[in-house]
Protein backbone atom coordinates (compact mmCIF):
# COMPACT_ATOMS: atom_id res chain seq x y z
CA UNK A 1 0.00 0.00 0.00
CA UNK A 2 1.40 3.56 -0.85
CA UNK A 3 0.96 6.40 0.84
CA UNK A 4 0.28 9.26 -0.66
CA UNK A 5 2.37 12.07 -1.33
CA UNK A 6 1.02 14.51 -3.80
CA UNK A 7 -2.52 15.41 -3.25
CA UNK A 8 -5.24 17.83 -4.52
CA UNK A 9 -7.83 19.20 -3.43
CA UNK A 10 -11.07 20.74 -5.72
CA UNK A 11 -12.24 23.00 -2.89
CA UNK A 12 -16.17 23.31 -3.94
CA UNK A 13 -18.87 23.54 -2.42
CA UNK A 14 -18.89 27.44 -0.68
CA UNK A 15 -21.82 29.19 -2.45
CA UNK A 16 -24.44 26.21 -1.37
CA UNK A 17 -22.95 26.03 1.88
CA UNK A 18 -24.29 29.76 2.06
CA UNK A 19 -27.48 29.27 -0.09
CA UNK A 20 -28.59 26.74 2.78
CA UNK A 21 -27.85 29.39 5.14
CA UNK A 22 -29.66 31.58 3.48
CA UNK A 23 -26.56 33.85 3.42
CA UNK A 24 -24.38 35.71 0.64
CA UNK A 25 -22.59 33.52 -1.20
CA UNK A 26 -19.33 35.76 -0.03
CA UNK A 27 -20.13 34.28 3.60
CA UNK A 28 -19.50 30.92 2.08
CA UNK A 29 -16.08 31.73 1.19
CA UNK A 30 -15.17 33.49 4.44
CA UNK A 31 -16.20 30.21 5.48
CA UNK A 32 -14.30 27.98 3.27
CA UNK A 33 -10.95 30.14 3.77
CA UNK A 34 -11.13 28.51 7.06
CA UNK A 35 -11.27 25.14 6.08
CA UNK A 36 -7.98 25.82 3.89
CA UNK A 37 -5.98 25.93 7.27
CA UNK A 38 -7.43 22.74 8.55
CA UNK A 39 -6.84 20.43 5.28
CA UNK A 40 -3.41 21.93 5.44
CA UNK A 41 -3.24 20.32 8.94
CA UNK A 42 -4.59 17.35 8.27
CA UNK A 43 -2.14 17.24 5.57
CA UNK A 44 0.82 17.42 7.85
CA UNK A 45 -1.38 14.81 9.94
CA UNK A 46 -0.36 12.03 6.93
CA UNK A 47 2.64 13.55 5.99
CA UNK A 48 1.60 14.52 2.32
CA UNK A 49 4.54 16.61 0.95
CA UNK A 50 3.01 18.35 -1.51
CA UNK A 51 -0.57 19.66 -1.06
CA UNK A 52 -2.73 21.58 -4.43
CA UNK A 53 -5.51 23.57 -3.73
CA UNK A 54 -8.08 24.71 -6.38
CA UNK A 55 -9.23 28.35 -5.23
CA UNK A 56 -9.53 30.24 -8.60
CA UNK A 57 -10.08 28.36 -12.52
CA UNK A 58 -9.72 30.28 -15.13
CA UNK A 59 -13.77 29.67 -15.90
CA UNK A 60 -14.16 31.35 -12.75
CA UNK A 61 -14.03 35.15 -14.17
CA UNK A 62 -17.49 34.29 -15.61
CA UNK A 63 -19.01 34.78 -12.15
CA UNK A 64 -20.51 38.40 -11.34
CA UNK A 65 -17.80 41.20 -10.98
CA UNK A 66 -18.18 40.95 -7.33
CA UNK A 67 -17.92 37.82 -6.52
CA UNK A 68 -14.50 37.74 -8.22
CA UNK A 69 -13.46 40.95 -6.78
CA UNK A 70 -14.43 39.22 -3.59
CA UNK A 71 -12.56 36.59 -3.74
CA UNK A 72 -9.53 38.01 -5.13
CA UNK A 73 -9.62 40.45 -1.74
CA UNK A 74 -9.99 37.64 0.28
CA UNK A 75 -7.32 35.99 -1.05
CA UNK A 76 -4.86 38.82 -0.84
CA UNK A 77 -5.84 39.36 2.56
CA UNK A 78 -5.60 35.86 3.76
CA UNK A 79 -2.18 35.35 2.56
CA UNK A 80 -1.31 38.32 4.53
CA UNK A 81 -3.01 37.98 7.64
CA UNK A 82 -2.21 33.84 7.81
CA UNK A 83 1.49 34.73 7.11
CA UNK A 84 2.44 33.74 10.80
CA UNK A 85 0.59 30.61 10.82
CA UNK A 86 1.65 29.36 7.77
CA UNK A 87 5.57 29.74 9.19
CA UNK A 88 4.40 28.02 12.15
CA UNK A 89 3.10 24.97 10.47
CA UNK A 90 6.40 24.98 8.33
CA UNK A 91 4.38 25.21 5.16
CA UNK A 92 6.39 26.20 2.17
CA UNK A 93 3.79 28.38 -0.26
CA UNK A 94 3.38 28.39 -3.92
CA UNK A 95 0.85 29.90 -6.53
CA UNK A 96 0.28 28.32 -9.55
CA UNK A 97 -1.52 29.41 -12.60
CA UNK A 98 -1.64 32.44 -15.00
CA UNK A 99 -0.66 34.91 -12.31
CA UNK A 100 0.13 37.99 -14.33
CA UNK A 101 -3.46 38.33 -15.05
CA UNK A 102 -4.21 39.01 -11.14
CA UNK A 103 -4.87 41.95 -9.49
CA UNK A 104 -1.21 43.59 -8.35
CA UNK A 105 -2.59 43.00 -4.00
CA UNK A 106 -3.03 39.95 -4.80
CA UNK A 107 0.18 39.10 -6.29
CA UNK A 108 2.11 40.78 -4.17
CA UNK A 109 0.86 38.75 -1.20
CA UNK A 110 1.98 35.98 -3.03
CA UNK A 111 5.29 37.71 -3.73
CA UNK A 112 5.46 38.15 -0.17
CA UNK A 113 4.71 34.25 1.36
CA UNK A 114 6.47 32.74 -1.49
CA UNK A 115 9.28 34.74 -0.33
CA UNK A 116 8.62 34.39 3.31
CA UNK A 117 8.16 31.00 3.82
CA UNK A 118 10.85 29.85 0.92
CA UNK A 119 12.88 28.08 3.99
CA UNK A 120 9.62 25.94 5.33
CA UNK A 121 10.02 22.30 4.40
CA UNK A 122 6.97 20.35 6.44
CA UNK A 123 4.78 20.23 3.39
CA UNK A 124 4.82 22.15 -0.32
CA UNK A 125 1.09 24.09 -0.12
CA UNK A 126 0.10 25.27 -4.48
CA UNK A 127 -2.59 27.56 -4.15
CA UNK A 128 -4.06 27.41 -7.80
CA UNK A 129 -5.48 31.29 -8.51
CA UNK A 130 -6.25 31.36 -12.36
CA UNK A 131 -5.69 28.09 -12.65
CA UNK A 132 -6.59 25.86 -15.89
CA UNK A 133 -5.20 22.52 -16.27
CA UNK A 134 -5.80 23.45 -20.02
CA UNK A 135 -3.67 26.60 -19.52
CA UNK A 136 -1.30 25.50 -17.71
CA UNK A 137 -0.38 22.85 -20.72
CA UNK A 138 -0.04 25.25 -22.74
CA UNK A 139 1.84 27.49 -21.30
CA UNK A 140 4.49 24.46 -20.35
CA UNK A 141 3.98 23.27 -24.01
CA UNK A 142 4.93 26.84 -25.39
CA UNK A 143 7.98 27.27 -22.91
CA UNK A 144 9.12 23.26 -23.56
CA UNK A 145 9.09 24.49 -27.53
CA UNK A 146 11.03 28.01 -26.89
CA UNK A 147 13.76 26.54 -25.04
CA UNK A 148 14.63 23.10 -27.38
CA UNK A 149 12.49 23.15 -30.48
CA UNK A 150 8.79 21.74 -31.17
CA UNK A 151 10.16 18.96 -32.19
CA UNK A 152 12.10 17.87 -29.40
CA UNK A 153 9.08 18.57 -27.79
CA UNK A 154 7.92 14.95 -25.54
CA UNK A 155 6.34 14.31 -22.16
CA UNK A 156 9.14 14.60 -20.31
CA UNK A 157 10.16 18.27 -21.98
CA UNK A 158 6.96 19.82 -21.30
CA UNK A 159 6.92 18.17 -17.78
CA UNK A 160 9.78 20.40 -16.56
CA UNK A 161 7.79 23.69 -17.55
CA UNK A 162 4.65 22.48 -15.54
CA UNK A 163 3.68 25.30 -12.59
CA UNK A 164 4.89 23.54 -10.49
CA UNK A 165 7.56 21.06 -12.11
CA UNK A 166 9.56 19.93 -8.63
CA UNK A 167 6.01 17.85 -7.70
CA UNK A 168 5.05 14.28 -8.85
CA UNK A 169 2.08 13.70 -10.28
CA UNK A 170 -0.77 13.38 -8.26
CA UNK A 171 -1.69 10.01 -6.01
CA UNK A 172 -4.99 11.37 -5.14
CA UNK A 173 -7.70 13.94 -6.25
CA UNK A 174 -10.31 14.66 -3.84
CA UNK A 175 -13.53 16.93 -4.65
CA UNK A 176 -16.14 18.36 -2.03
CA UNK A 177 -19.52 18.84 -2.77
CA UNK A 178 -20.59 15.68 -4.31
CA UNK A 179 -19.68 16.81 -7.82
CA UNK A 180 -17.80 13.75 -10.35
CA UNK A 181 -16.07 16.57 -12.73
CA UNK A 182 -12.02 17.15 -12.53
CA UNK A 183 -13.48 21.15 -13.84
CA UNK A 184 -9.93 21.21 -15.43
CA UNK A 185 -7.74 20.54 -12.46
CA UNK A 186 -4.19 19.75 -12.97
CA UNK A 187 -5.27 17.59 -16.30
CA UNK A 188 -1.50 16.70 -16.78
CA UNK A 189 -0.91 15.47 -13.45
CA UNK A 190 -4.09 13.79 -12.76
CA UNK A 191 -3.29 11.22 -14.92
CA UNK A 192 -3.31 8.20 -12.91
CA UNK A 193 -4.72 9.92 -9.47
CA UNK A 194 -7.03 8.00 -7.20
CA UNK A 195 -10.69 10.27 -7.41
CA UNK A 196 -12.63 10.52 -4.24
CA UNK A 197 -15.34 12.36 -3.73
CA UNK A 198 -16.67 13.47 -0.88
CA UNK A 199 -20.07 15.18 -0.58
CA UNK A 200 -19.32 17.11 2.35
CA UNK A 201 -19.44 21.22 1.40
CA UNK A 202 -15.91 22.76 1.54
CA UNK A 203 -17.15 25.37 4.65
CA UNK A 204 -17.40 22.19 6.79
CA UNK A 205 -14.21 20.33 5.39
CA UNK A 206 -12.28 18.98 8.57
CA UNK A 207 -9.68 16.34 9.79
CA UNK A 208 -12.91 13.51 9.33
CA UNK A 209 -13.47 14.33 5.67
CA UNK A 210 -9.33 14.56 4.86
CA UNK A 211 -9.18 11.25 7.05
CA UNK A 212 -11.66 9.34 5.05
CA UNK A 213 -10.03 10.61 1.94
CA UNK A 214 -6.85 8.74 2.52
CA UNK A 215 -8.64 5.79 4.04
CA UNK A 216 -10.35 5.09 0.86
CA UNK A 217 -7.21 5.82 -1.38
CA UNK A 218 -5.09 3.03 1.14
CA UNK A 219 -8.38 0.91 -0.22
CA UNK A 220 -7.53 1.37 -3.97
CA UNK A 221 -5.27 -1.14 -6.04
CA UNK A 222 -2.90 0.94 -8.40
CA UNK A 223 -1.81 -0.53 -11.71
CA UNK A 224 -0.73 2.61 -13.63
CA UNK A 225 -1.55 0.28 -16.56
CA UNK A 226 0.91 -2.47 -15.61
CA UNK A 227 -1.20 -6.35 -14.07
CA UNK A 228 -0.42 -5.73 -10.70
CA UNK A 229 0.32 -8.45 -7.95
C1 LIG B 1 -15.85 26.80 -4.58
O1 LIG B 1 -17.16 26.99 -4.20
C2 LIG B 1 -15.08 28.09 -4.62
C3 LIG B 1 -14.81 28.59 -5.99
C4 LIG B 1 -15.04 27.97 -7.10
C5 LIG B 1 -14.21 29.92 -6.09
P1 LIG B 1 -18.28 27.45 -5.22
O2 LIG B 1 -18.34 28.95 -5.21
O3 LIG B 1 -18.06 26.85 -6.56
O4 LIG B 1 -19.58 26.83 -4.55
P2 LIG B 1 -20.83 26.17 -5.26
O5 LIG B 1 -20.32 25.11 -6.20
O6 LIG B 1 -21.54 27.26 -5.99
O7 LIG B 1 -21.62 25.60 -4.14
C1 LIG C 1 -13.90 24.25 -9.60
O1 LIG C 1 -15.15 24.46 -9.06
C2 LIG C 1 -13.01 25.43 -9.31
C3 LIG C 1 -12.64 25.62 -7.90
C4 LIG C 1 -13.01 24.87 -6.89
C5 LIG C 1 -11.81 26.74 -7.65
P1 LIG C 1 -16.34 25.10 -9.90
O2 LIG C 1 -17.47 25.26 -8.95
O3 LIG C 1 -15.88 26.31 -10.61
O4 LIG C 1 -16.63 23.97 -10.98
P2 LIG C 1 -17.94 23.63 -11.80
O5 LIG C 1 -18.39 24.92 -12.46
O6 LIG C 1 -18.96 23.12 -10.83
O7 LIG C 1 -17.52 22.58 -12.77
MG1 LIG D 1 -18.69 25.08 -7.41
Amino acid sequence: MSRARVVGIVMDGNGRWADLRGLPRTEGHRQGSRALFRAVEAAICHGVEHLFLFAFSTENWRRPAEEVSFLMDLLSKNLSLQRARVLELGVRFHAIGRLTALPAALRESIRRLEAASAGCGVVNVYLAVNYGGRAEIVDAARAACRVGGADALDENSLERHLYAPDAPDLDLLIRTAGERRVSNFMLWQAAYAELVFLPVLWPDFSHVHFDAAIAEFSRRRRRFGALGD
